[in-house]
Formats: C-alpha cells, sequence, structure tokens
C-alpha cells in the first residue's frame, strides 16, 4: 500500500506533537488578495513536481553553499521566502537524493519539522516542512550526495587544463532538486541571490550576475534579480577566465580553451543584435557564454545570462554557431515565457528553433537558413521513423505522466514545432507572424505558460474568428495528433542541390577526387556524409576518407555523421579515432547513435562494450542513465 504524502504528513504531526495549526492545512482562504487567487488559477498543473504551488509556494531563493571537490559534496542552506497562499500547515519541496538536516522558519530563528515523503520513480522525494499561517520564510540546510545526477565533478585529468577539477551542474529538466531542495516545475519561477564557496583557485559562475574574475577568497556572491525557473538554476566552478565580445557580451572558458571560443564566438555581438531586431530588447543585461570541458552532455544549455556551451562546436571556422543562436533564443522562448509543464515542451524548443533559423538568415542569408531548415526537416523525419508514425510521443503536447520527462523530450518538441511555426507564419505571411510573436513575447514575459494558453493567444490574436484561416491552420492536426500533417512545409536548399549533384556524379563513377566541393561548410558536408549509400565497401570508404579526411575531420557534426557509416561498413579504419572520440566526447546527441550503431552486431557490441567501460567514467548522468539503458544486456 502507499501513502500520499499528505497522508504521512499527518501522521508526522500527530507523533510530533506539533501545534495544531501547524498541521491544520484547511484555513480558510479569506485573506487572500486578488492578484493571489489569480495565481491560484493560472498555475498549470505538472506532474513532475511534488510541490503545491497554489497553496504555499517560494517566490526568492537565498542560497547560502560551500562546495567540496574532496568529498564531491556540496553543502549548506536553502532559504525561502515563501507565500502561504491557502494558509496551510506545510510546504513542499521537491529533492532528490539529497541529505535533508534540518529546517527553520522565520529567517533561520526557529527549528522546525519536517518529513521526507516516499520516494517515487524519476521524481524523487517531496521534502514537507511545517510552517504557520503567517510565515514568510523557510531555511532548509542540507547537502548533495556524490553521485547528484544534475552534478558532474570532473577531475583535472578530465579538463582541458590539467591542473584543476571542475563542476558543473545540469538542471533541466527536473535535476535541480539533486543539488538544492526546491519546488523543481517550471510553472514556479524565483528570483535568487546565492553565496558560494570554493577552492580559491577556481571561479565560480552561476545563471545569474558573475563575476569575471577569480578572487583570493573564494567566496563569491550571485544576484538574479528577475523571476526564473528551477531548471534554469546552474552552477559552474573551474580554472576559469573571461574574455570580453561586446560590451554586454563575452566568454569564460578554460584559460587552454579561451582563444579558440574568442575566435568561434566573435560574432556574439551580432547575433545579439539580429534577436533584439527579430523579438525585441534582450531582456537579461549581461549575455555570456562559458565552454565546458567535452563531457557536458548537451551541444548548449540555456541557463539565463551564461549559456553553457559544448566545446565540440569549436571548428574553427564558425561553422557550428547556429546552436549560440538557437541558445541565445532562448532567452524570450523559454527563459522569458516557458513551459508551465514538461508536457509543454515543444513551447521552449519549437519556438527557439525557429527563432534560431530567423536569426541565422538575418545574420547569413536566406541560403545559410535553407540548409538549417532542411537538416532540421531530416532530423524530423527520422524520429518520426524511430517513433512510429502514430506514437503518442509524435504529438506537439505531451502527456510523459509517470515517465522521465527526459524520456519525451525528442526532436518533435523542436523540429515539429519549428515546422508548425513555419507553417502559421506561411499562412498570414511573414510581418503579420511578427508582430504575433512580438506581442506573445512581451505578454508573457516572465511568466510561464502552457499549450492551451498559447492556442487560446493564437486564436484571440491571430486567427480572430477567421474559419479558413482555423483550417489552414489546423491546430488540432499539429498539436494534437501524431505525426506530420500532410501539407506541412517541405524544405529545400539550393545550396545542397549542388551537393546532390556532386553525391550523383560519384555514384555514377567520378572519383571522389574529382568532385566539386568547393567552399562547401560543415552543413554541406553533413547533407553529403548523411546522403551516402548503405552498405558501402571498404574501397568506397577509403576511397571518400582519402579525398575528403573524414575520419581525422576537425568537426565533431561530420565525424559523427561519418563514424555511422564506419561502423555500419565496418571501416575498421576508423577504429581509433572512434574510440578517441568516444572517450573524450560526452555529448549524449553524438553517443546515442554511435553506440546504437554498434550495438547492431556482436562484435560491434562487444567493442560498445569495452570502450563504454573506460569511457563511462568521462560522460554527465544525463548521458550515462540514457547509455546505461541503451546498453545493458
Ligand atoms: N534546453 C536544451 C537542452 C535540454 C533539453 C536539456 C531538454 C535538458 C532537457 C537546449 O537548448 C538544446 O536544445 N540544446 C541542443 C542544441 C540545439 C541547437 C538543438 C543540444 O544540446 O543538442
Ligand atoms: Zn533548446
Amino acid at each position: 500500500m502507499t501513502h500520499s504524502p499528505m497522508y504521512l504528513f499527518r501522521l508526522f504531526c500527530l507523533a510530533a506533537f506539533l501545534p495544531f495549526a501547524a498541521c491544520n492545512s484547511s484555513t480558510s482562504n479569506q485573506e487572500q488578495t486578488m492578484t493571489e487567487k489569480k495565481e491560484v488559477a493560472n498555475a498549470p498543473e505538472d506532474v513532475h513536481s511534488f510541490a503545491k504551488p497554489t497553496e504555499a509556494v517560494a517566490r526568492h531563493l537565498d542560497l547560502d553553499i560551500n562546495v567540496n571537490f574532496d568529498e564531491k559534496v556540496i553543502s549548506g542552506r536553502a532559504t525561502y521566502q515563501i507565500e502561504n497562499l491557502a494558509k496551510t500547515d506545510h510546504i513542499i519541496f521537491d529533492t532528490r537524493d539529497l541529505v535533508i538536516e534540518k529546517a527553520y522558519i522565520s529567517d533561520s530563528l526557529t527549528e522546525t519539522t519536517f518529513e521526507i515523503g516516499k520516494e517515487q520513480k524519476h521524481l524523487g522525494q517531496p521534502l514537507i516542512v511545517a510552517i504557520k499561517p503567517e510565515t514568510k520564510s523557510v531555511t532548509i540546510q542540507y547537502k548533495t550526495k556524490p553521485d547528484a545526477a544534475a552534478l558532474q565533478w570532473l577531475n583535472p585529468q578530465q579538463t582541458a587544463g590539467k591542473q584543476h577539477p571542475f563542476l558543473f551542474t545540469q538542471s533541466q529538466a527536473i535535476l535541480a532538486r539533486t543539488w538544492i531542495p526546491i519546488q523543481d516545475s517550471p510553472g514556479i519561477r524565483i528570483t535568487y541571490s546565492a553565496n558560494v564557496k570554493v577552492p580559491p583557485a577556481l571561479l565560480a559562475l552561476m545563471s545569474a550576475e558573475n563575476p569575471q574574475q577569480k578572487n583570493s577568497t573564494g567566496e563569491y556572491r550571485f544576484f538574479m534579480n528577475q523571476p526564473i525557473p528551477s531548471y534554469l538554476m546552474a552552477l559552474a566552478v573551474g580554472d576559469l577566465v573571461f574574455s570580453p565580445i561586446g560590451t554586454s557580451t563575452g566568454i569564460y572558458a578554460e584559460p587552454a580553451t579561451i582563444a579558440a571560443a574568442a575566435h568561434e564566438f566573435a560574432e556574439l555581438d551580432k547575433m545579439l543584435v539580429a534577436a533584439e531586431s527579430l523579438y525585441g530588447r534582450y531582456r537579461w543585461t549581461r549575455y555570456d557564454l562559458l565552454v565546458l570541458p567535452p563531457s557536458f552532455p548537451f551541444g548548449g544549455m540555456e541557463n539565463p545570462r551564461l549559456t553553457f556551451v559544448t566545446p565540440t562546436i569549436l571548428a574553427k571556422d564558425r561553422s557550428l554557431t547556429s546552436l549560440i543562436a538557437h541558445e541565445l533564443a532562448h532567452s524570450w522562448s523559454g527563459n522569458l515565457v516557458t513551459n508551465g509543464t514538461w508536457n509543454d515542451f515543444w513551447l521552449n524548443e519549437g519556438f527557439t528553433v525557429y527563432f534560431e533559423r530567423r536569426i541565422m538568415e538575418q545574420l547569413y542569408g536566406k541560403e545559410y537558413a535553407d540548409m538549417l531548415e532542411v537538416l532540421g526537416y531530416q532530423d524530423l523525419q527520422h524520429t518520426l521513423e524511430e517513433l512510429g508514425p502514430k506514437s503518442e510521443d509524435t504529438r506537439l503536447q505531451l502527456d510523459l505522466e509517470g515517465r522521465d520527462p527526459d524520456e519525451g523530450l525528442t526532436d518533435i518538441a523542436y523540429e515539429k514545432g519549428n515546422f508548425f511555426l513555419r507553417h502559421i507564419e506561411q499562412a498570414v505571411g511573414r510581418e503579420r507572424f511578427d508582430l504575433f510573436l512580438n506581442k506573445y513575447f512581451n505578454t508573457f514575459a516572465f511568466k510561464s505558460t502552457n499549450t492551451d494558453r498559447f492556442l487560446e493567444f493564437l486564436r484571440t490574436e491571430l486567427i480572430k474568428g477567421d474559419e479558413k484561416l482555423a483550417r489552414k491552420i489546423n491546430i488540432e492536426g499539429w498539436v494534437f495528433s501524431p505525426g506530420l500533417p500532410k501539407d506541412h512545409l517541405v524544405p529545400a536548399s539550393k545550396r545542397f542541390e549542388q551537393v546532390e549533384q556532386a553525391y550523383n556524379s560519384w555514384k555514377n563513377g567520378t572519383p571522389a577526387a574529382q568532385l566539386n566541393t568547393k567552399d562547401w561548410s560543415s552543413h554541406e558536408w553533413l547533407h553529403f556524409i548523411r546522403m551516402l549509400p548503405e552498405p558501402m565497401t571498404t574501397q568506397q570508404m577509403a576511397e571518400l576518407d582519402k579525398a575528403f579526411h573524414f575520419t581525422n575531420s576537425g568537426n565533431s557534426e561530420v565525424l559523427a555523421a561519418w563514424f555511422l557509416h564506419a561502423i555500419r561498413n565496418n571501416y575498421t579504419t576508423a577504429d581509433q579515432a572512434l574510440e578517441t572520440f568516444l572517450t573524450n566526447v560526452g555529448r549524449r546527441k553524438f553517443l546515442v547513435p554511435i553506440y546504437k550503431a554498434l550495438t547492431a552486431t556482436p562484435e560491434g557490441k562487444k567493442k560498445a562494450l569495452a570502450i563504454y567501460a573506460k569511457a563511462r567514467p568521462n560522460y554527465h548522468a544525463v548521458s550515462t542513465s540514457t547509455l546505461d539503458e541503451l546498453l545493458k544486456k
């Protein structure tokens, strides 16, 4: 039998002889103000959080923590300013694998009781802290466990400089609760400040106002005065230096990486200008990048004011910077206007992909953006094939109840979301669509929203009762149905036509070395490699490799795509490069298809397991949790 947290809490109250008021949750709502009532009505229900924000909700966090590299532990206190909307006797936070030591109310003056509820798969445990109807603040004293899923503790060998350890967090989707006791729902926003103590040789950075250099004490103070959802809580600690780009943009990286990063991202300021010209003022003051060690499990993470980014986009030729445009675009779609639950993830990612390509089009022209669009369309087709066109996970609005949200967050949200917006753009014209989007970002700024609210806004602000337009836009088909509506836009790319020509002449016997590949960017190469036939002979593989040096490519996208062919065609010349790549790079998007391709044959699987045994310590928990599943016997 399972008990609800509240049932357990009541039992606990009885056992602890708490004063009646502290345990009585059904106090009258009379004192609620109008705004509070509105707040209650607006909070979207989130199946991935134990918090009950309509009853008691956190508004501000003061974090005071120490980062201990020897023990791999973060410890300290989280003090919340709260609103007890329902005048209840408890407030619920999310935790997973945390050690909760003490709880206080009233600015840490009074110790209070707390209970940690039953563990639920994927979600962790509710932390239920006893409060009073008038309680304004709650302090939780806690520490993390060494294998906290959000945290990756790197030893010096795993960094570029090899001298100092490194720590970074990854909180999205529901991992913030593994390093802070927090109401871990994207429908809840808090402002925060933080005191962070780290070893004096290291610099600490957060998703907040940041220092630009180390100080001798190792104590850093942070402020984030704009309300953000918990999944944007972020911390990185390492031997880091800063290099400015414009007056409000810059880059943090290890000393060994900073010059390459400064070169690669030199156009960051221009991107910011382009983004603002499309959808309005940038609202977060500064926009900096932090280049992480290669184990970072994502391409990028849009932590406010400080995007975390993989070093695998340091291609030397600035050819992979659409990823930066993507993370920058999240400063509007995601960070400013936030998906209220993970079922609405497409509101974050679909809008961001659309916005990303608009930025790239503005900076580098339509032909450039068209290439990205075609590659995205290929990704979408691939995901649809993998999931099956009838899969519920191919709807834009998802139902992830009972599952790890991470599982449901696929390319559907990104690319089907993008193509839905492109479809609307086509139906109403770009000018009208841009006005609509501007209004959307302004109307919902610093708020969390959800699919239903977006659709309501779409109906009132754009469709406005035009039934023909409503039929054309086809909300039902795009948002609530699986697969892709038939009348979707199929993107085409001029520059890719040349790639297709080259490919065809190679297929028809022209030697690879004689193909016209002049001025191809990594996008053209990627398209070429994705087009290659299955199977290929060793001679064909070797011929391509000799002409184009794929196995030794410095471009991670090209390399990852090439390795798939190397694996499927048993092209052992690439074995060493493949192993080096897999042991150094922790980016899940690359790892998953490569390991999957390896496991297709018994010998490949053996190889995969041998490499994984060596490489696993270099990966973040986000990647190992997917790969453990994939590689289990
Ligand atoms: N916010 C995402 C990363 C993310 C999504 C983390 C879901 C955890 C759960 C980020 O903006 C992103 O989409 N990154 C992509 C790059 C992008 C260019 C598609 C990535 O990491 O590959
Ligand atoms: Zn994104």
